[in-house]
């Protein structure tokens, strides 16, 4: 058994969505219909990982009544979590949908301050011997350390557990000299080491930094893995219109599963079913979800170079 797929979410949210007939600024709006879902990027990992059938853990902080309703809808979804309780309240993040012309209005709590005491608490409990790998992505929350990443990746290291850290900035060179298997997209990818000519030669960077490796996205142009072996980029079957939120970490999901069967996987196999999955999610409207019938479909015809 690979052991499970640990993904962190530092700021776990309720996603809340509002239907309304039409959105205007100023105006009282009658809402036709809500939906509340635990969100945070994390949670979109371990839900396209168990959809394609690997055992997760979602690992997060969660506070007040906010808290109380993200744990309750993670539990209804089917999804294992091991959740540290800290005093602020979880955020919430609420998106205005308009039925003129489907577009969404959202606004995004920052969430609740982590305490130090409170991050102990989290690192102390992690169930290390049960993680065949640990997933983190998403923003931090106030309070936290920034490198927050690279001490779980560290960490996980003294527990012979690989990382998987999806972040941007400075936080992904962290990571990449922590060792661990670092994801970006092409836009935090420069902004972490420069202006690069080439996603290619940027993903060689963080694997010369000391990244196991580094799966780079670039949206409908693919993605590209680097590893001390090689550089491989792959390509969507088809260029897909849907929603992009969500896509990378469908990719992610897929990645963490790969090493927690294998620390140094076969990159150009991974690359086919990310790029697979990543497509399958844009044509679902929800972060998180991915068109299985698609991903099977895609998958087999996959070009990598
Ligand atoms: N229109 C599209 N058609 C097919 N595949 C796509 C399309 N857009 C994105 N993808 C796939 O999804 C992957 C991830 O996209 P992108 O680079 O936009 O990720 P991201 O910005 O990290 O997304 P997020 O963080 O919101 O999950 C791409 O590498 C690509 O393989
Ligand atoms: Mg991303």
């Amino acid at each position: 058994m690979a052991g499970l797929i640990g993904t962190v979410t530092l700021n776990l949210a309720l996603d809340v969505t509002y239907e309304v007939d039409e959105l205007q600024v100023g105006g009282s709006h009658r809402v036709d219909r809500i939906r509340r879902r635990a969100g945070g990027k994390g949670v979109n990992v371990a839900r396209v990982a168990a959809a394609l059938g690997h055992q997760v853990l979602v690992l997060g902080f969660v506070g007040g009544v906010t808290g109380e309703l993200v744990a309750e809808e993670l539990f209804d979804a089917g999804l294992t979590a091991l959740l540290t309780p800290i005093a602020g309240e979880t955020r919430r993040t609420v998106a205005i949908v308009n039925d003129v012309d489907g577009d969404a209005t959202i606004f995004n709590e920052a969430g609740p301050t982590v305490s130090a005491d409170e991050w102990r608490a989290f690192l102390d409990r992690m169930p290390w011997g049960r993680m065949g790998v640990l997933a983190c992505s998403g923003s931090l929350p106030p309070g936290l350390p920034p490198d927050a990443y690279a001490e779980l990746a560290v960490r996980a290291r003294h527990h012979d557990v690989l990382s998987v850290i999806d972040t941007g900035g400075d936080a992904l060179k962290a990571a990449a000299r922590a060792g661990a298997v670092v994801r970006a997209n092409a836009s935090e990818l420069r902004a972490a080491v420069g202006e690069v000519v080439e996603v290619e030669e940027g993903a060689s960077e963080l694997v010369a930094l000391g990244a196991s490796a580094a799966v780079i996205t670039d949206g409908p142009r693919g993605m590209v893995a680097a590893s001390k072996k090689g550089v491989w980029r792959a390509l969507p079957v088809e260029t897909v219109s849907g929603n992009p939120t969500g896509a990378g970490d469908a990719c992610t999901a897929v990645v963490a599963a790969a090493v927690a069967e294998s620390p140094e996987p076969d990159w150009s196999v991974v690359l086919k079913s990310a790029v697979a999955a990543s497509a399958a999610a844009v044509l679902t409207p929800v972060a998180g979800d991915i068109d299985l019938p698609a991903y099977r479909r895609w998958q087999p015809q996959v070009v990598v170079n």
